[in-house]
């Protein structure tokens, strides 16, 4: 485009957008006291080559800005802010040791006419609560994440359909896409069964006194919090804070419908990761992710060769698989097994299936006799 031809596409633009501005929030980026409102701290000149005429490329832009002391007196003028700016510094995650490769900050933020990020200043969405996305065109910021990492994704290194996992069919999810369906006495408040959650509560920054947004951490995974993925590492509040932030450690521990906890995770320092897919689970409940056709090192089939996990209601299940050597085949917990673990009964799926009293009616279903191992 001749640059002329794009400064009068511009001039009607500010035409477009000045009267919008007093009706609709545009953001941070237009709101008076922040940046000088003739375009100018963005677009300027000739512009770099490949961009609508911007001052430098897109993320050295905004990296110039969005770093600590881009706003002191000084620079502040040359970059074309006003007193009243204070911009997040994005720089000081783009050095840590995980950063969101692949992406660049306009894949993920609409610069102009978007609206202010909710939920940031704390007077808009709080936990619990879906989080509209920072790009415009996307109903939410799940909806924009998986429109490049979900089934629709165009990106040939992303091995997983991450869409699937949250997908509400599922007998369990983490609920991003839709309300959940689990027994899970261990929220913490505001959190309640009716909660949505977003992919930024648990991919965001480790500091929380830094800018909120998946774009660094020193967390393996891109977390905003610990989350130990190795096996045989001691658990603490704080070797698994991720998931801690919303559920009360001594009700997992302690408390909740697998009796179990304790023993895996504190006496045999089993990480969480080994049994629970913190996405979703396309053939199980409760996240546990044995039925799945991805493995996971370290666990491996049972002696009679099944790799399963059997359960129809909380507070009962069963488990086929080898693990730190242990055969289950299976072990369980609930009426058909002992306080030990083991099976009360010969056969406890024909005597009844795991997920019904022995004295209930028939079998639970094994998923491949299913039509359809997800739910409809
Ligand atoms: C904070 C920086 C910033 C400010 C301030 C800014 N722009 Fe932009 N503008 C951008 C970026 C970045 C792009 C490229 C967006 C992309 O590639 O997705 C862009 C793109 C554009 C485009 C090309 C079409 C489009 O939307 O992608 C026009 C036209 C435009 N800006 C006009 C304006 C006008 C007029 C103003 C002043 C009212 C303005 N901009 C202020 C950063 C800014
Ligand atoms: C993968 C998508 C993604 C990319 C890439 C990305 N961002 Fe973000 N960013 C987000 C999300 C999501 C939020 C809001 C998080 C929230 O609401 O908790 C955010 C928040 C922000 C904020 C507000 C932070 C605060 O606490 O006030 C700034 C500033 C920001 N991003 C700038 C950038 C810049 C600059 C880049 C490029 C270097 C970039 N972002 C790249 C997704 C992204
Ligand atoms: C000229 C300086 C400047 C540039 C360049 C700039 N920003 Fe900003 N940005 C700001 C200021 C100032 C704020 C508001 C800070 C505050 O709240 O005091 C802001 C706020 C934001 C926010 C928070 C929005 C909200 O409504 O809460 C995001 C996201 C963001 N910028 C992304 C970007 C991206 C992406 C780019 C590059 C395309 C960029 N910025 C370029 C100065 C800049
Ligand atoms: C424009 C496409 C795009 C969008 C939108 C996008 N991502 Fe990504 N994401 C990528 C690519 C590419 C990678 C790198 C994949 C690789 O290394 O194989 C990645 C990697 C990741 C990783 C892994 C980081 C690591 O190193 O372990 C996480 C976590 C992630 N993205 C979360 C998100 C979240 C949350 C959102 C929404 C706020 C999002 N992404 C939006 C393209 C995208
Ligand atoms: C040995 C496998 C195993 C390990 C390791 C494990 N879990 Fe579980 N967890 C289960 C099973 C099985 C259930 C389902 C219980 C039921 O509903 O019958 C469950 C249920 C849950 C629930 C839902 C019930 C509740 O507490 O509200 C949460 C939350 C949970 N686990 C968190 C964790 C966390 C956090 C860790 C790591 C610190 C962890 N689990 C480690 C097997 C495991
Ligand atoms: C409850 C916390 C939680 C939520 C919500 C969550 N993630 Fe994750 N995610 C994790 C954890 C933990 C890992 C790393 C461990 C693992 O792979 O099991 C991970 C890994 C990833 C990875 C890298 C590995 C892979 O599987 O490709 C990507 C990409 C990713 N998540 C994207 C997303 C997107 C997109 C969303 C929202 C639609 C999302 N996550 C929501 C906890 C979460
Ligand atoms: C941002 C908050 C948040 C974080 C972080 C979080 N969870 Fe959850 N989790 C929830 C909510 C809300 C539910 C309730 C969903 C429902 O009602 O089925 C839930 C449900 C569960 C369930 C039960 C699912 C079912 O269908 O039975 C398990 C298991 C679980 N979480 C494990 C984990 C593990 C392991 C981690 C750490 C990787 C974690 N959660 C981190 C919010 C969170």
């Amino acid at each position: 485009m001749h640059r002329l031809s794009f400064l009068r596409t511009a001039t009607a633009a500010i035409v477009l957008i000045a009267p919008v501005a007093s009706a609709v929030d545009l953001g941070k980026h237009f709101e008076p006291g922040m940046l000088a409102e003739d375009c100018t701290p963005c677009h300027q000149g000739h512009g770099a080559a490949r961009t609508p005429m911007l001052k430098t490329d897109r993320d050295t832009m905004c990296i110039e800005c969005h770093q600590t002391g881009a706003a002191e007196p000084g620079r502040r003028e040359a970059l074309g802010m006003d007193s009243g700016a204070d911009p997040a510094d994005i720089r000081v995650e783009m050095v840590k040791p995980v950063i969101h490769r692949g992406a660049s900050c306009v894949d993920c933020h609409s610069v102009h006419g978007i609206g202010r990020l909710q939920g940031l200043d704390g007077t808009g969405l709080d936990l619990g609560r879906q989080k509209p996305s920072p790009k415009r065109g996307f109903t939410s910021e799940a909806n924009l994440c998986l429109s490049c990492h979900g089934t629709r994704s165009t990106m040939v290194s992303d091995p997983h359909d991450i869409g699937l996992l949250f997908d509400s069919r599922n007998p369990s999810f983490h609920p991003v896409l839709a309300i959940g369906v689990g027994e899970v006495p261990s929220l913490l408040p505001p959190l309640t069964s009716d909660s949505l959650i977003n992919c930024s509560d648990c991919h965001t920054n480790d500091d929380i006194r830094g800018a909120r947004g998946p774009h660094g951490s020193r967390v393996p995974g891109l977390l905003g919090a610990d989350y130990s993925l190795q096996d045989g590492q001691p658990e603490s509040e704080s070797s698994y804070a991720l998931c801690y932030q919303c559920h009360d450690r001594k009700i997992v521990l302690d408390s909740d419908p697998f009796p179990y906890h304790r023993l895996h995770v504190v006496d045999q320092r089993t990480a969480c990761v080994l049994c629970h897919d913190a996405h979703g689970a396309t053939a199980g409940r409760a996240l546990i992710r044995f039925n799945e056709p991805t493995s996971i090192t370290g666990v491996l089939a049972s002696s009679s060769g099944r790799l399963e996990y059997s359960s129809e209601a909380a507070g009962m299940g069963g488990c086929y698989l080898t693990c730190h050597g242990v055969d289950h085949d299976p072990l369980g917990y609930g009426p058909m097994f002992t306080s030990k673990g083991r099976p009360k009964f010969a056969d406890p799926e024909r005597d009844g299936g795991f997920g019904r009293h022995p004295t209930g009616a028939q079998a639970a279903p094994r998923p491949e006799d299913r039509p359809d191992s997800r739910r409809q």
